[in-house]
């Protein structure tokens, strides 16, 4: 058996390298022990661990407050182990299905290709999760499986032109070089004909203007921009293009939305189910924080607002519970699939406790809901989001 002593010594040199220690780093998570062991992660800075066995990292919702989210407080979601660092020199991109002529392609060949650059809000569609009630399985995400990067890279559109697509192919299948453990199923996922044509999806090789990181999928991932995080693959190696809909795990049962609503807690029938497409208007409050202890005086109340593919069109805060509601500033940065950073300086009257909440709307008259829509697996959750303060007098 390891000691505690040697476990901390080893997890120092980052987990980067130390797929051997998978089942002590398991060990670890179920003591519960990782933040209060200060495992480093590299490339990553000061994240809530959510899960050791397959990385899944949340931003502290503190960290919601420049526009592009610095790649160290980017949250990351792995449904299996990541790959071993890839050679970057043998990596390959293969292109096959549906298509006049396979492709193989280099990273070499993919930067000679035209790069574009869009900037994306992405958000797990879990996220929020750890909200809804009745609790439901999954990573319990609170507000931070989301941020919004520049991500650069060829557009998939003009790599399927150059395979040249046949009428029959309707969907395009991503497949990662992840390693799925046992029974675990792969992380394979496909996206329909027209989102991977438009002109904004990309085959990102860049975030933030550097090359991606492994936890973020080097050398190259899908980027479909507005929609939920699942569509964008990490670790991309193959694309398929298929006549239907890819019916692997991650896309049934994983990652649809009831066709009707239903009552908390009940069960769904997967074929009464759709894919999860788009993410939906929603604002989170980033400071001041949960059960903060505030002075009397003006507090500036902050956060960001994002609907996918829609633009935000207005973000309202209510200092009394959702009584009353005034319209915040929205920042000045913006873009078609980006958040859009929103402030109120607020001037409490009296000490007191009090709950603060936000409500998004977006140009398609989209609300932000007082509940969001129940469904077994807690996706697209929405409602307004709310803090409970203390204003000293
Ligand atoms: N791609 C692969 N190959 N494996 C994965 O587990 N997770 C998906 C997606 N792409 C995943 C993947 C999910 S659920 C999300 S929310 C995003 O990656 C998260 O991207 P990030 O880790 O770069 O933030």
């Amino acid at each position: 058996m390891i000691s505690r002593r040697d476990f901390l010594k080893d997890a120092g040199l980052g987990i980067a390298f130390l797929a051997p220690m998978r089942a002590l780093i398991g060990w670890a998570a179920a003591g519960g022990e990782i933040e209060e062991m200060g495992l480093v992660v590299r490339g990553k800075d000061r994240m809530v661990v959510r899960s050791f066995r397959f990385l899944d990292l949340e931003m502290p919702s503190e960290f919601v407050n420049a526009w592009i989210t610095p790649v160290s407080h980017f949250y990351v979601r792995n449904h299996v182990f990541e790959p071993a660092p890839v050679n970057a020199r043998e990596w390959r991109l293969t292109v096959q299905g549906e298509v006049e002529k396979n492709l193989t392609l280099s990273l070499s060949e993919l930067a000679q290709m035209e790069v574009h650059s869009v900037t994306n809000t992405l958000e797990c569609a879990g996220n929020g999760r750890a909200f809804q009630n009745p609790r439901v399985p999954g990573i319990q995400w609170q507000r931070g499986a989301v941020g919004t990067a520049r991500f650069s890279g060829p557009r998939l559109r003009e790599i399927l032109e150059r395979a040249g697509l046949k009428s029959t192919g309707k969907h395009v299948m991503f497949r990662g070089l992840d390693e799925a453990p046992g029974k675990v199923p792969p992380f394979i996922r496909s996206i329909p004909i027209e989102k991977a044509m438009d002109p904004a999806t990309l085959v990102a090789t860049h975030m933030n203007g550097a090359p991606l990181i492994d936890h973020h999928g080097f050398p190259a991932r899908a980027l479909v921009p507005g929609w939920v995080g699942a569509a964008s693959v990490k670790w991309l190696t193959e694309i398929k293009v298929l006549e239907n809909e890819f019916d692997g795990n991650f896309m049934k049962p994983g990652y649809r939305f009831p066709n009707r609503p239903v009552q908390p807690g009940e069960a769904v029938d997967p074929n009464e189910t759709h894919p999860l497409t788009t993410l939906s208007v929603k604002s989170i409050i980033a400071g001041p924080g949960e059960g903060a202890r505030l002075n009397l005086g003006p507090v500036r109340i902050y956060g960001a607002a994002w609907a996918g593919e829609a633009n935000v069109d207005k973000v309202e805060i209510s200092t009394d519970g959702g009584r009353s509601w005034t319209p915040t500033m929205l920042g000045n940065e913006q873009a078609r699939y980006a958040w859009r950073l929103w402030s109120y300086d607020w001037k409490p009257k009296v000490g007191g406790e009090y709950a603060i909440r936000s409500r998004a709307s977006d140009e398609q008259g989209h609300v932000q809901p007082e509940v969001a829509v129940w469904n077994p697996s807690g996706y697209l959750y929405n409602a307004i989001d709310q803090v409970k303060v203390y204003v000293a007098s």
